[in-house]
C-alpha cells in the first residue's frame, strides 16, 4: 500500500505549471472513436484515468501512442466490441463510451461505470438523451446495452445541467441524422473543449458554453490535432494549497477566467491574488477572514474544489459555512479532517467549519478531491508527519503532485508499505 507522507508548516514558494484538464481528457479520448482517421491530443495530463482510457481504446482495436503529454489515437481499426466488464469498470468517465460507440456504430454494451463514488451518481439524463435520439437502452446484469437503427436529431431538455449527459449527447448527436438541440445544457469549460475537438473533426456544434447547444449531425468525422485546456481544478487546488501554507506561488498555464469564483472567495478571505494572461499569483497572509461558500454548477464555485476549500477554511478565523448544491453529501473528507483536529460538523448539504490549528494524523482519502483536501491539511501542520492513504484516488486527478509540491518547497514523499 502506498501512502503520502507530509511534514507541513513550510510556506509553498515558487512556480507550478498546470497540466491539461482531466475532465476534458477523459471525454476527448473517447471522442476520437467518432473519427475515421488519427486524432492527436496535446497537453494531456499524466494520470491513471487517462492510462485506463488508452487501455479501453486499445481493447477496441485502436492504435494508441502516448509520449509525454501527447497522445495519438488511430481509431480506423476500432470494432464494435461489447465491454460489459474490464477497464470500463475502473473509471467513472467510461460512460462516454456509450455516446461515442453509439455515435459511431449505433450500438454499444458498456459496463456501468466505477470511479469516485462519494455518493450515488445517476446517469438517467444520459439515458434519456440516448433514447430521445432513437436508441433502445436497457440495463442487463450491470451493463448498459444501447442499440439504434439510426440516430435522429431532436430537442432534449436536461432535468439537471449534467456535464456528463451534455457531453455524452453531443458525442452521439455529432453523427446523428439532423439537428439536436440540448436545452439546460451544462456550461463547464470542458464542454467547450469537447465541442472544439468535435468541430475540428468536422462536426457542426454551436452554443457550447451556453445553456443551449445545437448539434447538426454529419455522416463522417475525420482526425485532427487538439490541445487540451488547462485543468482548472488542479490550478484551484494549488491556489488553495499556496494560501493554506501562507506561501507565495505563481500558478502557470491557467485560464484566469475559469478561476473567477475561487479567486473572488480567496480575495474575500484576505488572500492576495495577482492575475496575468495565463497565470495567477497567490500571496498568503498571516490571517484570513471566514467566508461562506456555495458550490454550484459553472460559473459558480466548483464542487470539485469544495473539499480542498474545506481545508483552507480551517485556517480562517471564525466560522465559515460551505454548502454543496451539486452533490448533496460530498463530505467524506470531513471525518478525516476532524481526525486531524478540525472543528467541522456537517448539517444537510453544508459543512460548518470553525477555524483552528490542525494536528498530524493518519488519514484516508475516500475519493480524489477528499485526497487533495487531506494533503492540503497536512501541508499546514508543522509538528509530526501526516500520513495519507488512498493515494490511488489522488493519482486519478493530480499529475506529478508530489514532485510539484516538492519543487514548491514542501516536505512530501511517497512511502510503500
Ligand atoms: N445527475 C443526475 N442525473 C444524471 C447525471 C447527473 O441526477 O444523469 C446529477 C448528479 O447526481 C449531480 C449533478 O447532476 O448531482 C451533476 O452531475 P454531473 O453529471 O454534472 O457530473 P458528472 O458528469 O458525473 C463531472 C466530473 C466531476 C464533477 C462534476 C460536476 C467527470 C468525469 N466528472 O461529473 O468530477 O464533480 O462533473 O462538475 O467529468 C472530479 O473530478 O473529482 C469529479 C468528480
Amino acid at each position: 500500500m502506498e501512502k503520502l507522507m507530509i511534514t507541513g508548516g513550510r510556506p509553498l514558494q515558487g512556480t507550478v505549471s498546470i497540466s491539461g484538464a482531466k475532465n476534458s481528457a477523459i471525454a476527448l479520448i473517447p471522442a476520437a472513436i467518432l473519427a475515421e482517421s488519427e486524432v492527436i491530443l496535446d497537453n494531456l495530463p499524466l494520470l491513471s484515468d487517462v492510462a485506463v482510457y488508452s487501455e479501453i481504446l486499445e481493447e477496441l482495436g485502436a492504435t494508441v501512442t502516448w509520449e509525454g503529454s501527447q497522445m495519438k489515437i488511430d481509431p480506423s481499426s476500432i470494432k464494435s466490441i461489447p465491454m460489459p466488464n474490464g477497464p470500463v469498470k475502473k473509471l467513472r468517465a467510461s460512460y462516454y463510451m456509450m455516446g461515442a460507440m453509439l455515435g459511431r456504430f449505433k450500438e454499444a454494451i458498456i459496463g456501468l461505470p466505477g470511479g469516485c463514488n462519494f455518493e450515488p451518481r445517476p446517469i438517467d439524463q444520459h439515458i434519456k438523451g440516448f433514447e430521445a435520439l432513437g436508441a433502445t437502452v436497457t440495463n442487463e446484469h450491470g451493463a448498459i446495452h444501447l442499440h439504434a437503427k439510426e440516430l435522429h436529431g431532436t430537442k432534449i431538455y436536461l432535468d439537471v445541467s449534467s456535464v456528463g449527459a451534455t457531453i455524452n449527447i453531443m458525442l452521439a448527436a455529432a453523427r446523428a441524422k439532423g439537428a439536436t438541440i440540448i436545452e439546460n445544457a451544462a456550461k463547464e469549460p470542458e464542454i467547450i473543449d469537447v465541442a472544439t475537438l468535435l468541430n475540428s473533426m468536422g462536426a457542426i456544434i454551436k452554443g457550447a458554453g451556453t445553456e443551449t447547444i445545437r448539434i447538426e449531425g454529419v455522416s463522417e468525422l475525420h482526425g485532427c490535432r487538439h490541445s487540451i485546456i488547462p485543468d482548472r481544478i488542479q490550478a484551484g487546488t494549488y491556489m488553495i494549497a499556496a494560501a493554506a501554507t501562507r506561501g507565495n506561488v505563481l500558478i502557470d498555464n491557467v485560464i484566469p477566467k475559469h478561476m473567477e469564483a475561487l479567486t473572488a472567495k480567496m480575495q474575500e478571505m484576505g488572500i492576495g491574488i495577482e492575475e496575468y494572461d495565463e497565470s495567477i499569483r497567490v500571496l498568503g497572509a498571516p490571517s484570513y477572514e471566514h467566508v461562506d461558500v456555495k458550490a454550484l454548477i459553472y460559473p459558480g464555485f466548483a464542487t470539485d474544489l469544495q473539499s480542498p476549500m474545506t481545508s483552507l477554511l480551517t485556517q480562517a478565523q471564525g466560522v465559515s459555512v460551505l454548502s454543496d448544491f451539486v452533490y448533496s453529501n460530498r463530505f467524506k473528507h470531513v471525518p478525516e479532517l476532524v481526525r486531524m483536529g478540525a472543528k467541522i460538523r456537517v448539517e444537510g448539504r453544508s459543512a460548518i467549519i470553525e477555524g483552528g490549528r490542525l494536528n498530524a494524523a493518519k488519514v484516508k482519502a475516500a475519493d480524489l478531491r477528499a485526497g487533495a483536501a487531506l494533503v492540503i491539511a497536512g501541508l499546514t501542520v508543522s509538528e509530526g508527519v501526516t500520513e495519507v492513504t488512498g493515494v490511488e484516488y489522488i493519482d486519478r486527478g493530480y499529475d506529478h503532485l508530489v514532485s510539484n509540491l516538492r519543487l514548491l518547497g514542501a516536505d512530501v514523499w511517497r512511502q510503500t508499505e
